[in-house]
């Protein structure tokens, strides 16, 4: 799996279990072809005893699989599709995900379509187990019953069993006890299916559906509290992400994408690039390979209306992230080259024979510009440094892009330092970008880390205890409160 691809699984995880070092180990791993494991819709091998209602409903399955993402994760590097074993890496140890083929042994091929609706819906496994938040299911808990039957047809009779375990999950204490995500559950887990708006039109309810719970845009772009729940009242606002960062999406003009065109989103969403606004790299990317590409016409359309009537939320900014920056002068190029700063050296050396000398990019768009980019024109730095860090690798649209890495991965002789890439970054920054931002070598060191540890990791053996506490506390308070409210 791409190194983003795990970024974005660890995003998962990490954000729900309170873990945020990843292992440079994890994130220094080659990309792979793991696009061999989206089925195209045709390709669906039916059994032969089908019959025409069948068909329909397992093409169905199929597409509401591609949209939820399941193969990302459940797909390990060069393994069978949905077989598991795709190693979630965390300080806390490795989560394997596991196989949800139709095998008897190893698979799932016990589950009746109440258990499969159980796990999928709720996180809990056909033995009663609890599953841990790296499996999505608090966005997939509002999957309608309508749409869950045809995810189980399509698991239940398309997918080619395969009869091997996925490697078993033991985390060291006290994350090892699985009985712990009931607490977290009571707090944000809410157990309800999607229920149309009947105040808003047909498209932005299923907008809302597949923002909310199929394509789980939320996990990644709402950011969390400290128990590291989503934080509903600023949904979409914005989350830091492992090593990168899920920018605000909400309507807001200036802080979200509400002046971008509806065409631009689109654009974005199924090819990942829009020259002169923004392109989609780590975790993104992968979302768009893997899924928002094949989304039909009708749900990315619906996807954009409902992003556009969403709340605005604003973080404060003056000017939006997409107008930042100008193209460097002839005349400031030549003073650079007289008295070369550093982070011009290494611009001149690493970037500027794509980007150019004065940050313009090809005009086919095909390089960027680095001015009137969302990644160099944001209040946060961490999709400029972890694509400096890690490049980045998109195929949607039959058009792919590709920037090459400059930290573990890259040649001997193209690899960047920590104070390299800060030197550079800031160089970017005051030059083409956001110029009231500065990055520290130490800011790089976090990024190449995979992020900030959040609280719930710092607090190791204690956090299970805090998390009893804080429930009970809660669940007190909320008593209270009822018990006020009736006299
Ligand atoms: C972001 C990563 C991710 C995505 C996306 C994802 N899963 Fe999972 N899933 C996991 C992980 C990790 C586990 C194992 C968690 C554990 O062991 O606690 C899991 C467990 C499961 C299980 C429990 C199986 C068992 O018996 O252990 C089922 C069923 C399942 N997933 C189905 C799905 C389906 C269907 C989809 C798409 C609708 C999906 N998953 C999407 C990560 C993911
Ligand atoms: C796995 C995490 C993840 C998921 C799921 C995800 N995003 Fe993103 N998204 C990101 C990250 C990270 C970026 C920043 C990418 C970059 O700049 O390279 C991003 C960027 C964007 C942008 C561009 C914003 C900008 O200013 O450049 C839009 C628009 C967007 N996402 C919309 C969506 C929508 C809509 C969905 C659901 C259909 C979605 N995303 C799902 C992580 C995610
Ligand atoms: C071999 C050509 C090449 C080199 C060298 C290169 N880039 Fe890129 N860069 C690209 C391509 C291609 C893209 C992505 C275009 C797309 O997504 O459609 C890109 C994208 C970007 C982005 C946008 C990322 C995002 O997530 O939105 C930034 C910022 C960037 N490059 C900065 C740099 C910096 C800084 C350097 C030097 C350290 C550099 N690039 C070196 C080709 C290159």
């Amino acid at each position: 799996m791409k190194a983003w691809g795990r970024a974005k699984a660890i995003g998962t995880l990490a954000a729900a279990l309170g873990m945020g070092a990843v292992s440079p180990l994890a994130l220094g791993q080659p990309a792979s072809a793991v696009s061999a494991t989206v089925i195209p819709a045709a390709a669906v091998p039916l059994p032969a005893t089908a019959s025409v209602a069948d068909a329909d409903l397992i093409r169905t399955g199929q597409y509401l699989a591609t949209a939820a993402d399941c193969a990302a994760c459940h797909t390990a590097q060069g393994g069978k599709p949905f077989a598991g074993g795709y190693p979630v890496n965390s300080p806390m140890g490795v989560i394997y995900s596991t196989n949800i083929t139709p095998a008897k042994q190893g698979g799932i091929g016990d589950y009746t379509e109440a258990d499969f609706a159980r796990a999928v819906r709720s996180g809990v496994r056909r033995d009663g187990v609890h599953l841990y938040p790296a499996m999505p299911y608090t966005d997939y808990t509002a999957l309608t019953d309508k749409d869950i039957h045809a995810l189980y047809a399509y698991f239940h009779t398309a997918v080619a069993p395969v009869d091997v375990a996925a490697p078993r999950t033991a985390l060291t204490f006290p994350f090892n006890v699985r009985a712990s995500m009931a607490l977290w559950n009571v707090l944000y887990l809410h157990d309800k299916r999607f229920v149309p708006d009947p105040s808003k039109t047909d498209q932005v309810n299923r907008g809302a559906y597949l923002v909310g719970a199929l394509e789980h845009c939320a996990a990644c772009h709402t950011p969390r509290d400290t128990l590291m729940g989503q934080s509903e009242s600023n949904a979409l606002a914005g989350s830091p992400l492992g090593s990168w960062y899920a920018p605000n999406i909400t309507s807001d003009p200036v802080s979200g994408i509400g002046a971008w065109s509806d065409k631009d989103l689109t654009q974005y969403l199924r090819t990942g690039s829009v020259p002169g606004k923004a392109q989609a790299g780590g975790p993104m990317a992968e979302a768009i390979d893997h899924s928002l590409q094949y989304l039909s016409d009708e749900d990315s359309a619906a996807i954009v209306a409902y992003l556009k009537q969403t709340r605005p939320i604003s973080n404060g900014e003056t000017v939006s992230r997409a107008a930042q920056g100008q193209p460097l002068s002839e005349a400031a190029i030549r003073g650079n080259d007289a008295n070369p700063p550093r982070g011009f050296q290494l611009f001149s050396g690493s970037c500027a024979a794509c980007h150019q000398a004065n940050g313009a990019g090809l005009s086919n768009g095909d390089y960027p510009s680095l001015f009137h980019n969302t990644a160099t024109g944001s209040t946060h730095p961490e999709n400029l440094i972890a694509t400096i860090l890690f490049g980045l690798h998109r195929d949607a649209a039959g058009k792919p892009a590709y920037m090459p890495a400059f930290g573990p991965n890259a040649s001997f002789t193209d690899r960047l330092t920590d104070a390299d890439v800060a030197d550079v970054a800031n160089y970017v920054l005051t030059q083409f970008g956001n110029a009231h931002v500065a990055v520290t070598a130490d800011d790089v060191a976090t990024v190449r880390r995979g992020g900030p540890p959040v609280l719930l990791a710092r607090l190791g053996s204690y956090a299970i205890p805090a998390l009893l506490v804080i429930v009970i506390a809660i669940v007190l308070l909320i008593g209270l409160w009822r018990a006020r409210r009736k006299t």
